[in-house]
């Protein structure tokens, strides 16, 4: 039995992948945006466990983020993963409250900042990241709220790049936990797809089968830096501007002030 924590688990991929690591008897940390959608998708995953427990913060502010962390932190010494998986490409509020795009601070900053904070419980676990086939040449001035997108599909590549780096980067930097970017799949059947392409999506049940086992399963035993590409069904090569070494540098620099 291992303990996973999951961010935006109240709908989409995240619900789906809770539900599958209860199932399979698992503990799980279930992060939402309100006490509400907890409330709703916790009593959906009752009849599979009363192994769960519910985080309310909405992830484009970072004070709730921080205040989530440490309620993590309060009830919990050790997990054995992070799945990184609350995400937004359109949304009704473009610019957060820090004035840095919400894409951004949504998909890169915060699972940098509840990685970062949250590594000392994770010692020998994993840290899995929602990227995107949607990956493309990061402008560093989107991370400063300095550059504003008028197109949210360019803030959202953006951001899915910047967090395959630093993903990239940290497995290189942190070799007793394991860290893995993957695309899960591309234009799936979730809420994500049918308000941004109106379009019903692709079923998601080996997108959520992925997930699970990259978080818990021994066929992902020590697998660290290489990013899982479910739209082939393999590892593969990110954009190559995540691999770049200067690019990381540099993204890490701008990360670390918002420590
Ligand atoms: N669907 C695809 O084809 C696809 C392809 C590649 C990558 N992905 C990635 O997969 C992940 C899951 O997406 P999905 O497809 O399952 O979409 P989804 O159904 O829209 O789920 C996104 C989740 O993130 C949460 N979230 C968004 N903004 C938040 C905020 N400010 N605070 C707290 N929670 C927030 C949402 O909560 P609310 O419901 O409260 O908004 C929801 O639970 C995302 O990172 C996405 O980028 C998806």
């Amino acid at each position: 039995m291992k303990k996973i924590l999951v961010t935006g688990a109240t709908g989409g991929l995240g619900f789906a992948t809770a539900e599958h690591l209860l199932a399979l008897g698992h503990v799980v940390l279930l992060h939402g945006r309100s006490e509400q959608s907890l409330a709703t998708a916790a009593q959906a995953l009752s009849q599979y466990s009363d192994q769960l427990e519910i985080y309310a913060a909405d992830l484009s502010d970072l004070a709730q983020v921080n205040n989530f962390i440490e309620q993590v932190k309060e009830k919990h010494t050790q997990l054995d993963a992070i799945i990184n998986n609350a995400g937004v490409l359109k949304t009704n509020t473009p610019i957060s409250s820090s004035g840095v795009d919400s894409r951004f601070v949504v998909n890169t900053i915060t699972p940098y900042l509840i990685t970062q904070k949250l590594l000392p419980l994770l010692d020998g676990g994993r840290v899995i990241n929602l990227s995107s086939a949607a990956q493309s040449p990061v402008d560093i001035r989107g991370l400063s709220g300095e550059l504003q997108y008028s197109d949210a599909m360019t803030a959202y590549a953006q951001s899915k790049l910047a967090i395959t780096a630093w993903t990239l980067y940290m497995a290189e930097e942190i070799k007793q936990t394991q860290f893995i970017p993957v695309n899960p799949g591309s234009l799936l059947a979730t809420s994500m797809v049918k308000s941004g392409f109106g379009i019903e999506g692709k079923d998601i049940r080996k997108s959520v089968k992925l997930l699970a086992d990259l978080a818990v399963s021994k066929d992902f035993d020590g697998e660290s830096g290489r990013y899982f590409d479910n739209d082939v069904g393999a590892f593969g090569a990110p954009h190559p501007d995540a691999q770049n070494t200067n690019f990381q540098a540099e993204l890490i620099k701008n990360l670390a002030r918002f420590h």
